[in-house]
C-alpha cells in the first residue's frame, strides 16, 4: 500500500488524476472502475480538463461502477448513473455502450448482480477501482459487516449512511434504504486500488483502513491486503494517522506499507 498525503482536496485530485492518465495512456481500452460521492469530483473534473485541453481520449475506455441506489430510476438527480453523466460522461469521448452502472430498478437483482459480476470478467476484469471511504468505513456500498469475501448483492443500508448521505437529499427520508454494490471481494479482484479521502469526517475511517485491524466492521481495511493500493488523503483526512511522518506538512508525502 502506498498512502499518498496531500496538502488539500485540489492537490489530491490531481494526484490521483495523474495515476489514472498514466494508466490509461499505457493502455488505452482499460477498464476503469469508478465510485460516486463527493470526494471523487474533482478528480472527474481534471480528467474532463485533460479531455477538452489535451484530448485524453476515452473512446476506448470500459467502466464499471460500484453501486447504485434500489428504486431511483437513472433519470432521478440523485441516482448514481445520473451522478456519473452530470459529472464525467457527458464531458469526455466514452462509448455509451462501455458504460456500466449497477441497475437500481432491475425486477430480479439476484439475477442482474450475477450478470454484473459476468460483465466484469468479460471485460476482462477492472484495470484500477476509483473507492471514496464513508465516515464508518464503508467502501462502495459495503457497510460494516460485510462479508470480506463478498460479491456484487443487494445491502441495507445503515442509518449512519443514510444520514451521511441525506445532504443530497431533501430528507432522509427520501434516501433509499436499500442499494446495490460491488461486493468487497469484487473491489479486491480490481488490479489497482486507488482510496480517496478529504475532509476531518474521514480521518477515523482512513485510521481504521489503513492501520486498524482487518475487520469487517471497517471494510476498507480489507485494502491492507491487496496487492497494488494507493491511499490518496488530504491533510485532514490523514490528520489521525500515525507513524514518523516529518513534522512539518508536505506537499506531497508518501508512506510504505
Ligand atoms: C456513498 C458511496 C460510496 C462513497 C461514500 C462517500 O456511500 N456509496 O461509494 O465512497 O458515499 O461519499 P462522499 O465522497 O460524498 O463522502
Amino acid at each position: 500500500m502506498l498512502v499518498i498525503l496531500k496538502d488539500d482536496y485540489d492537490a489530491m485530485s490531481k494526484e490521483a488524476a495523474l495515476i489514472v492518465v498514466d494508466r490509461l495512456r499505457k493502455k488505452p481500452n482499460m477498464v476503469l472502475g469508478l465510485a460516486t460521492g463527493s470526494t471523487p469530483i474533482g478528480l472527474y473534473k481534471e480528467l474532463i480538463r485533460m479531455h477538452v485541453d489535451e484530448g485524453l481520449d476515452f473512446s476506448k475506455v470500459t467502466t464499471f461502477n460500484l453501486d447504485e441506489y434500489v428504486g431511483l430510476s437513472p433519470c432521478h438527480d440523485q441516482s448514481y448513473q445520473y451522478f456519473m453523466k452530470q459529472n464525467l460522461f457527458n464531458h469526455i469521448n466514452i462509448q455509451a455502450q462501455n458504460i456500466h452502472l449497477p441497475d437500481g430498478m432491475a425486477n430480479d437483482i439476484d439475477h442482474f448482480c450475477d450478470w454484473y459480476e459476468e460483465e466484469i470478467r468479460k471485460a476482462g476484469g477492472i484495470d484500477l477501482q476509483i473507492l471514496g471511504i464513508g465516515p464508518n468505513g464503508h467502501i462502495a456500498f459495503n457497510e460494516p459487516g460485510s462479508s470480506l469475501g463478498s460479491r456484487t448483492r443487494i445491502k441495507t443500508l445503515t442509518e449512519n449512511t443514510r444520514k451521511a448521505n441525506a445532504r443530497f437529499f431533501k430528507s432522509i427520508n427520501e434516501v433509499p434504504k436499500y442499494a446495490i454494490t460491488m461486493g468487497v471481494g469484487t473491489i479486491m479482484d480490481a488490479k489497482e486500488l486507488v482510496l480517496l479521502a478529504n475532509g476531518a469526517g474521514k480521518a477515523d475511517a482512513i485510521k481504521a483502513a489503513v492501520e486498524g485491524p482487518l475487520t469487517g466492521q471497517c471494510p476498507a481495511s480489507i485494502i491492507q491486503l491487496h496487492r497494488k493500493t494507493f491511499v490518496i488523503a488530504d491533510h485532514d483526512a490523514s490528520s489521525k494517522l500515525s507513524g514518523s511522518y516529518p513534522g512539518t506538512w508536505r506537499s506531497s508525502f508518501m508512506l510504505e506499507r
